[in-house]
């Protein structure tokens, strides 16, 4: 049975099925009670383990309520409570856990701890943001595209700000997904050139651009992310706003995309520093849909996984 770690680890026709179940079950929900269940129970009898060595609001609420609306259950462990993170190794954690649930989500720091899981677990395991991707939040990001402006494929993505973990996985779904991503920020904080050829070599168009003014001109999507991650040390914080100041977001650069140009932002979002009040809340926004949509997203992931 397949992990999901990594959109460019993953075949596109199976990032294209999830994505089309994704809008189907989202679709198929339509009006209903949150807890109401599935009308189909992919996961009836089975058990998910969601872990957690980071904080997390939407992808700890959203794959505990879809297990659920699907019929399985899940236990939600933080790493700091687990003997994880007192010194069990990463890969008897995995074989202790494959004994006692069907799938395993993990968000971590190291990569590695990832994909030392993946290694020595039997069930399968998803990957809910490391230090170097976040590949759910792009799937309810393309899924969050789609229902609003139709297909990705041959659109022009601007990321503005650091080139971070979800910088990289958007990197990832530009090759899959047949986009165009130019990233404006600065070269400090440019993404992984690794990643960069990856995505060109896959045939996308990705442009590094200093100047956001120029980055957004022809965008129909411009993104961005805080300016201080999770796994960032607090004491360049000072240092990485300064550098990133001039990729704010704001009224005067959205005004320089295509009229019709959408906003996100996987949030959580800081006000006045990497987006302002006003974007977050104008008309080109769609971040609170895209807040909804790792719901459906990853539940098609999950049943990718569990093969249901
Ligand atoms: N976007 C996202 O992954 O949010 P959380 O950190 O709240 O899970
Ligand atoms: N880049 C952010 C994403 C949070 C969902 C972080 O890693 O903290």
């Amino acid at each position: 049975m397949p992990d999901f770690l990594d959109i460019h680890t993953t075949a596109k026709p199976d990032l294209r099925a999830m994505i089309d179940q994704a809008h189907a079950m989202k679709a198929a929900r339509k009006g209903q009670p949150k807890g109401q269940p599935d009308a189909e129970q992919p996961f009836a009898n089975r058990m998910v383990a969601l872990i957690f060595e980071k904080p997390s609001t939407r992808t700890r609420v959203s794959f505990d309520v879809g297990v659920r609306q699907m019929g399985g259950q899940t236990m939600v462990l933080s790493g700091k409570e687990m003997q994880l993170g007192h010194g069990e190794t990463i890969a008897d954690t995995a074989r202790v856990l494959s004994r006692y649930v069907d799938l395993i989500m993990i968000r971590t720091f190291e990569e590695s701890v990832l994909q030392e899981l993946a290694e020595y677990a039997s069930v399968p395991v998803i990957n809910g943001l490391t230090n170097r991707t976040h590949p759910c939040q792009i799937m309810a990001d393309i899924q969050t595209y789609e229902e609003h402006r139709g297909p990705i494929a041959g659109k022009k993505v601007v990321w503005s700000g650091d080139g971070n973990n979800v910088c990289a996985s958007f990197l990832h779904a530009a090759g899959q997904f047949g986009f165009d991503l130019t990233f404006t920020g600065p070269e400090a904080l440019d993404p992984d050139p690794e990643f960069v050829a990856l995505a060109r070599a896959q045939g996308a168009q990705i442009d590094i651009q200093r100047d956001p003014a120029q980055a957004v001109a022809g965008a129909d999507l411009i993104v961005t992310d805080t300016w201080v991650s999770m796994h960032d040390s607090q004491s360049n914080r000072e240092r990485r706003h300064n550098l990133l100041r001039p990729y704010q977001v704001n009224e005067a650069l959205m005004a320089l995309a295509k009229p019709d140009a959408l906003f996100m932002h996987c949030l959580p979002a800081h006000r006045e520093e990497e987006v302002t009040n006003a974007v977050m809340h104008g008309p080109q926004s769609v971040v609170f849909h895209e807040a909804e949509n790792p719901l459906h997203a990853q539940k098609a992931v999950m049943r990718y996984c569990l093969g249901v």
